[in-house]
């Protein structure tokens, strides 16, 4: 049956963090995947979930099945998360929330969904995006297009060019978004280009899919959601949000997906039918990372804790962007690096060209994405002049 498979390709994201681990040289660093570190180099745990953690200890939680969509006070307090408690949604009752197995799980559930509910659409993705968009919307079976995103000459986003593709959509196609912190280059619409999008789809019927993996890291757990927000009155929406980042639960696969319908009875009918796709994939999801998200959204004085948490992340990248800044600066490389501190969230498109990823990694165990993203929070003040010196090495031998 498999003689005649062909070698699988190494993922472009963790198949780099398998040939990171294996690298023997101690000076490596992992600028790869999109993984916190403090400015000592962990991947710390949050304080606020070591204190869920010792709470559900001692509440003694049963580990029967959860419901098919998860805990319902998991799903209301992802609800209030996403959308604001005060949100028109949220008052109207328009949207359901399943908590799903990480935010690829949520936007593996949407997938299906669209597939065979939705009458297998055209998914339009920015050009880039995170690649594994590509591996999960194929997976189920849907045909994929790009909407043009980043502009390369002038390092910021092609929005004359996003609008002109995206007003030739209509209602048998999806727009998928990121809602903040743009994977992989960093750069988000403002407020008045939310604005326009949400016009758009107004005009041309197109559902909005939003990924929402960094909320916290961008300007801030509220501000993240603005594009979200401009689309309340579309007639249907769907949010994959991911808890891996902002609660530091990356295997613990916490994610959610929701739905927002016209009407609340709109919205029952396909979360109906959204519970059958899951039923069908996994079953139910596991409950201990929405245990620990439930159990520190739900508390206000852990809620607070995690705010800062997200809050010290959040300054802590925009810090390493400008020590890059500087650092670059400093090794006498002759370009203008400053649209870095320009990008928001983790990654950020260096500019480094694919020649310059391959001699970095082979020269100086240095890992990054082809294409040029870095993740700008695997950069400490420990590793951030080697990262300078070995950039500005790599750049100078043109
Ligand atoms: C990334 O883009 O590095 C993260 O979202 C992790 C992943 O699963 O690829």
């Amino acid at each position: 049956m498999f003689e005649k498979l062909e070698p699988a390709p190494p993922d472009p994201i963790l198949g780099l963090t398998e040939a990171f681990n294996k690298d023997p040289r101690p000076e490596k660093v992992n600028l790869g995947v999109g993984v916190y570190q403090d400015a000592t180099g962990r991947t710390p745990t949050f304080d606020s979930i070591r204190e869920a953690q010792k709470r559900l200890l001692q509440a003694d939680v049963s580990m029967n099945y959860l419901p098919i969509p998860g805990a319902p006070a998991y799903a209301n307090a992802v609800r209030d998360l996403v959308f604001g408690a005060d949100s028109r949604i949220v008052q109207d009752n328009r949207s359901r929330t399943a908590h799903t197995p990480g935010g690829t799980g949520a936007l593996r559930v949407a997938a299906d969904f669209l597939a065979v509910h939705g009458g297998r659409p055209t998914v339009w993705f920015s050009q880039p995006t995170w690649p594994n968009h590509n591996g999960v919307f194929e997976a189920a079976g849907l045909p994929i297009q790009s909407y043009p995103y980043y502009d390369r000459a002038t390092q910021g986003i092609d929005f004359a060019g996003m609008v002109a593709c995206l007003s030739r959509l209509g209602p048998k196609d999806v727009v998928l978004m990121h809602a903040c912190c743009h994977n992989p280059s960093g750069l988000d619409p403002d407020a008045e280009q939310w604005k326009a999008l949400a016009e758009l789809q107004r005009k041309h019927g197109f559902l909005p899919l939003f990924d929402f993996a960094y909320q916290g890291l961008g300007r801030g757990l509220e501000p993240d959601s603005e594009g979200i927000r401009a689309f309340s009155d579309a007639p249907a929406m769907l949010v994959a949000s991911s808890f891996s980042k902002n609660f530091g639960l990356y295997n613990q696969r916490t994610g959610a997906l929701s739905f927002v319908g016209q009407t609340s009875e709109a919205a029952d009918l396909a979360f109906g039918h959204l519970k059958r796709t899951i039923r069908a994939m996994y079953s139910n999801p596991p409950a201990y990372g929405g245990a620990l998200v439930t159990t520190v959204l739900g508390d206000p004085a852990l809620r607070a804790i995690w705010r800062e948490e997200v809050d010290a992340m959040r300054a802590r990248i925009a810090e390493m962007r400008s020590a890059l800044v500087r650092g670059l600066e400093a090794e006498g490389i002759d370009r203008d690096f400053s649209y870095l501190t320009e990008q928001y969230g983790m990654f950020s498109f260096s500019g480094l060209s694919d020649a310059h990823v391959n001699a970095l990694r082979d020269r100086f165990a240095i890992y990054i994405v082809k294409g040029g993203r870095i993740n700008v929070a695997g950069i400490t003040p420990g590793n951030v002049a080697y990262i300078c010196k070995s950039v500005a090495t790599v750049l100078k031998a043109d």
